[in-house]
Protein backbone atom coordinates (compact mmCIF):
# COMPACT_ATOMS: atom_id res chain seq x y z
CA UNK A 1 0.00 0.00 0.00
CA UNK A 2 1.21 3.49 -0.94
CA UNK A 3 2.26 5.96 1.84
CA UNK A 4 -0.04 8.96 2.71
CA UNK A 5 2.59 11.93 3.75
CA UNK A 6 2.16 15.00 4.59
CA UNK A 7 5.26 17.27 3.75
CA UNK A 8 5.82 20.70 4.86
CA UNK A 9 8.31 23.06 2.97
CA UNK A 10 9.52 26.34 5.14
CA UNK A 11 10.68 27.80 1.56
CA UNK A 12 13.15 30.61 3.33
CA UNK A 13 11.03 31.47 5.83
CA UNK A 14 11.10 31.02 10.11
CA UNK A 15 14.55 31.80 12.57
CA UNK A 16 15.86 29.10 14.33
CA UNK A 17 14.35 29.93 16.96
CA UNK A 18 10.96 30.04 15.34
CA UNK A 19 11.55 27.00 13.63
CA UNK A 20 12.32 25.14 17.13
CA UNK A 21 9.19 26.32 18.58
CA UNK A 22 6.82 25.27 15.90
CA UNK A 23 8.41 21.84 15.91
CA UNK A 24 7.77 21.51 19.67
CA UNK A 25 4.05 22.75 18.85
CA UNK A 26 3.70 20.17 16.18
CA UNK A 27 5.16 17.64 18.73
CA UNK A 28 3.54 18.12 21.34
CA UNK A 29 -0.09 18.33 18.98
CA UNK A 30 0.36 15.37 16.61
CA UNK A 31 -1.42 12.13 16.99
CA UNK A 32 1.27 9.03 16.46
CA UNK A 33 1.33 8.59 12.46
CA UNK A 34 -0.12 5.12 11.71
CA UNK A 35 2.48 2.91 9.78
CA UNK A 36 0.98 4.30 6.57
CA UNK A 37 1.64 7.59 7.25
CA UNK A 38 4.48 10.15 6.99
CA UNK A 39 5.01 14.02 7.64
CA UNK A 40 8.36 14.88 6.72
CA UNK A 41 9.66 18.38 7.13
CA UNK A 42 11.59 20.18 4.73
CA UNK A 43 13.41 22.88 6.72
CA UNK A 44 16.28 25.05 5.36
CA UNK A 45 19.90 23.50 5.34
CA UNK A 46 21.38 25.66 8.89
CA UNK A 47 18.15 23.91 10.56
CA UNK A 48 18.44 20.85 9.82
CA UNK A 49 19.95 18.73 12.40
CA UNK A 50 17.75 20.57 14.81
CA UNK A 51 15.10 19.41 13.21
CA UNK A 52 16.23 15.99 13.25
CA UNK A 53 17.03 16.22 16.98
CA UNK A 54 13.56 17.54 17.50
CA UNK A 55 11.95 14.62 15.83
CA UNK A 56 13.91 12.12 17.03
CA UNK A 57 12.23 9.58 18.27
CA UNK A 58 8.86 10.25 16.93
CA UNK A 59 7.01 7.47 14.82
CA UNK A 60 7.04 8.18 10.95
CA UNK A 61 8.12 12.18 11.11
CA UNK A 62 11.29 12.67 8.94
CA UNK A 63 13.52 16.00 7.95
CA UNK A 64 14.56 16.35 3.88
CA UNK A 65 16.27 18.79 2.37
CA UNK A 66 14.91 21.87 0.45
CA UNK A 67 17.44 21.01 -2.38
CA UNK A 68 20.51 19.49 -3.27
CA UNK A 69 23.77 19.75 -5.90
CA UNK A 70 23.95 17.62 -9.05
CA UNK A 71 27.85 16.80 -8.59
CA UNK A 72 29.14 14.73 -5.67
CA UNK A 73 32.01 17.25 -4.51
CA UNK A 74 34.24 19.55 -5.39
CA UNK A 75 34.87 23.67 -6.13
CA UNK A 76 30.80 24.54 -5.97
CA UNK A 77 31.25 26.91 -3.40
CA UNK A 78 27.77 27.19 -1.81
CA UNK A 79 26.11 24.29 -3.05
CA UNK A 80 25.61 21.51 -0.23
CA UNK A 81 25.99 17.85 -1.98
CA UNK A 82 24.11 14.69 -1.31
CA UNK A 83 26.60 13.12 0.42
CA UNK A 84 26.60 15.87 2.82
CA UNK A 85 23.03 15.37 3.30
CA UNK A 86 23.29 11.75 3.94
CA UNK A 87 26.47 12.39 6.63
CA UNK A 88 24.19 13.97 8.81
CA UNK A 89 21.37 10.97 8.32
CA UNK A 90 18.75 13.02 6.08
CA UNK A 91 16.86 10.62 4.09
CA UNK A 92 14.17 13.33 1.77
CA UNK A 93 15.39 15.98 -0.73
CA UNK A 94 12.68 18.05 -2.32
CA UNK A 95 14.05 18.64 -6.04
CA UNK A 96 12.30 20.67 -8.93
CA UNK A 97 10.16 22.77 -6.76
CA UNK A 98 8.64 25.66 -9.54
CA UNK A 99 10.54 28.35 -7.87
CA UNK A 100 13.84 26.54 -8.32
CA UNK A 101 12.68 26.32 -11.56
CA UNK A 102 11.63 30.11 -12.11
CA UNK A 103 14.58 31.47 -9.98
CA UNK A 104 17.47 29.34 -10.28
CA UNK A 105 16.50 28.28 -14.00
CA UNK A 106 16.56 24.02 -12.79
CA UNK A 107 15.73 22.25 -16.15
CA UNK A 108 14.29 18.83 -16.43
CA UNK A 109 18.09 17.54 -17.41
CA UNK A 110 19.75 19.30 -14.70
CA UNK A 111 17.12 17.90 -12.27
CA UNK A 112 17.57 14.54 -13.68
CA UNK A 113 21.28 14.48 -12.87
CA UNK A 114 20.16 15.82 -9.11
CA UNK A 115 17.64 12.26 -9.08
CA UNK A 116 20.44 10.14 -10.08
CA UNK A 117 22.92 11.13 -7.70
CA UNK A 118 20.06 11.19 -4.55
CA UNK A 119 19.23 7.34 -6.13
CA UNK A 120 22.84 6.52 -5.80
CA UNK A 121 23.39 8.15 -2.07
CA UNK A 122 20.26 6.14 -0.87
CA UNK A 123 18.23 9.55 -0.31
CA UNK A 124 14.57 9.80 -1.53
CA UNK A 125 13.60 12.56 -3.84
CA UNK A 126 10.11 14.49 -3.86
CA UNK A 127 10.10 15.21 -7.28
CA UNK A 128 8.00 18.23 -8.03
CA UNK A 129 6.08 18.73 -11.33
CA UNK A 130 3.54 21.27 -12.35
CA UNK A 131 2.09 23.91 -14.94
CA UNK A 132 2.13 27.50 -15.19
CA UNK A 133 -1.28 29.14 -15.27
CA UNK A 134 -0.42 30.26 -19.28
CA UNK A 135 0.36 26.63 -19.57
CA UNK A 136 -3.23 25.63 -18.25
CA UNK A 137 -5.24 28.05 -19.58
CA UNK A 138 -3.76 26.79 -22.96
CA UNK A 139 -4.77 23.12 -21.58
CA UNK A 140 -1.89 22.28 -22.75
CA UNK A 141 -1.00 20.77 -18.52
CA UNK A 142 -1.05 17.38 -19.41
CA UNK A 143 1.89 17.50 -22.02
CA UNK A 144 4.02 19.55 -20.07
CA UNK A 145 3.77 17.87 -17.02
CA UNK A 146 4.27 14.75 -19.26
CA UNK A 147 7.51 16.07 -20.68
CA UNK A 148 8.84 17.07 -16.97
CA UNK A 149 8.69 13.27 -15.74
CA UNK A 150 10.33 12.15 -19.23
CA UNK A 151 12.99 14.71 -19.04
CA UNK A 152 13.31 13.68 -15.63
CA UNK A 153 12.53 10.41 -14.44
CA UNK A 154 11.64 7.83 -17.20
CA UNK A 155 15.69 6.71 -17.76
CA UNK A 156 14.83 5.71 -13.76
CA UNK A 157 14.53 1.22 -13.93
CA UNK A 158 10.96 0.39 -12.29
CA UNK A 159 13.12 -0.42 -8.60
CA UNK A 160 14.62 2.87 -9.07
CA UNK A 161 11.11 5.07 -9.57
CA UNK A 162 9.32 3.29 -6.84
CA UNK A 163 11.71 4.99 -4.34
CA UNK A 164 10.80 8.42 -5.74
CA UNK A 165 7.80 10.67 -4.28
CA UNK A 166 5.86 12.58 -6.84
CA UNK A 167 4.34 16.19 -5.53
CA UNK A 168 2.30 17.40 -8.28
CA UNK A 169 1.87 21.30 -7.88
CA UNK A 170 0.35 23.80 -10.01
CA UNK A 171 2.27 27.10 -10.23
CA UNK A 172 -0.91 28.78 -10.27
CA UNK A 173 -1.89 27.70 -6.99
CA UNK A 174 1.17 27.92 -4.81
CA UNK A 175 0.64 30.32 -2.31
CA UNK A 176 -2.32 32.15 -3.98
CA UNK A 177 -5.06 30.87 -2.03
CA UNK A 178 -6.43 29.30 -5.43
CA UNK A 179 -6.60 25.53 -5.03
CA UNK A 180 -6.84 22.99 -7.62
CA UNK A 181 -10.63 21.80 -7.54
CA UNK A 182 -10.52 18.47 -6.29
CA UNK A 183 -11.34 17.43 -9.89
CA UNK A 184 -8.75 18.87 -11.05
CA UNK A 185 -6.16 17.85 -8.61
CA UNK A 186 -7.81 13.73 -9.09
CA UNK A 187 -7.58 14.07 -12.83
CA UNK A 188 -3.74 15.41 -13.18
CA UNK A 189 -2.97 12.63 -10.11
CA UNK A 190 -5.02 10.14 -12.01
CA UNK A 191 -3.19 10.97 -15.81
CA UNK A 192 0.36 10.93 -13.81
CA UNK A 193 -0.15 7.53 -12.90
CA UNK A 194 -1.31 6.30 -15.43
CA UNK A 195 2.29 7.86 -17.12
CA UNK A 196 4.03 5.78 -14.42
CA UNK A 197 1.81 2.48 -15.12
CA UNK A 198 2.65 3.10 -19.31
CA UNK A 199 6.11 2.99 -18.74
CA UNK A 200 6.26 0.84 -15.83
CA UNK A 201 3.63 -1.41 -14.91
CA UNK A 202 0.67 -0.90 -13.03
CA UNK A 203 1.61 -2.78 -9.91
CA UNK A 204 4.87 -0.21 -9.83
CA UNK A 205 2.82 3.04 -10.76
CA UNK A 206 -0.14 2.01 -7.57
CA UNK A 207 2.80 2.60 -5.25
CA UNK A 208 4.15 5.54 -6.20
CA UNK A 209 2.77 8.23 -3.70
CA UNK A 210 1.57 11.11 -5.51
CA UNK A 211 1.18 14.34 -3.58
CA UNK A 212 -0.81 17.62 -4.38
CA UNK A 213 0.70 20.81 -3.35
CA UNK A 214 -0.81 24.63 -3.66
CA UNK A 215 -2.80 26.15 -1.29
CA UNK A 216 -3.19 23.38 1.24
CA UNK A 217 -4.92 24.48 3.95
CA UNK A 218 -6.35 23.12 7.27
CA UNK A 219 -10.03 23.76 5.89
CA UNK A 220 -9.36 21.79 2.61
CA UNK A 221 -6.74 19.28 3.02
CA UNK A 222 -9.37 16.46 3.95
CA UNK A 223 -11.71 16.95 0.40
CA UNK A 224 -8.17 17.15 -1.57
CA UNK A 225 -6.64 14.27 0.15
CA UNK A 226 -10.00 12.05 -0.11
CA UNK A 227 -9.30 11.48 -4.10
CA UNK A 228 -8.17 8.27 -4.94
CA UNK A 229 -5.14 8.79 -6.54
CA UNK A 230 -3.65 12.05 -4.14
CA UNK A 231 -1.95 10.72 -1.67
CA UNK A 232 -1.32 13.69 0.92
CA UNK A 233 0.40 16.76 0.10
CA UNK A 234 3.11 19.14 -0.13
CA UNK A 235 2.13 22.14 1.95
CA UNK A 236 3.81 25.67 2.13
CA UNK A 237 2.04 28.83 4.44
CA UNK A 238 0.01 26.28 6.09
CA UNK A 239 2.86 24.28 7.37
CA UNK A 240 4.34 27.31 9.31
CA UNK A 241 1.18 27.63 11.51
CA UNK A 242 1.72 24.14 13.97
CA UNK A 243 -2.05 23.64 14.38
CA UNK A 244 -2.77 23.80 10.90
CA UNK A 245 0.04 21.50 9.80
CA UNK A 246 -1.49 19.39 12.77
CA UNK A 247 -4.85 19.36 11.15
CA UNK A 248 -3.32 18.40 7.30
CA UNK A 249 -1.17 15.77 8.97
CA UNK A 250 -4.62 14.44 10.52
CA UNK A 251 -6.33 14.60 7.38
CA UNK A 252 -4.19 12.24 5.52
CA UNK A 253 -5.97 9.00 4.57
P1 LIG B 1 1.56 27.04 -0.51
O1 LIG B 1 1.00 25.91 0.32
O2 LIG B 1 2.02 28.21 0.31
O3 LIG B 1 0.66 27.41 -1.64
O4 LIG B 1 2.93 26.48 -1.18
C1 LIG B 1 2.88 25.28 -1.85
C2 LIG B 1 4.26 24.87 -2.14
O5 LIG B 1 4.94 25.46 -2.96
C3 LIG B 1 4.81 23.73 -1.40
O6 LIG B 1 6.02 23.32 -1.93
Amino acid sequence: MRKQIAAANWKMNLTLQQGEQLLNDIVAAQNTLNDNQLAIFAVPFPYLTMAQQKLNGQKNMFVAAQNCYNKKNGAYTGEVSVEMLQSIGIQYVVLGHSERREYFNESNQFLAEKINICLEYNITPIFCCGESLQIREANTQNEFVRKQLTESLFHLSAEQISKIIIAYEPIWAIGTGKTASNEQAQEMHAFIRQQFAEKYGETTANEISILYGGSVKANNAKDIFAQPDVDGGLVGGASLIATDFVTITNALK
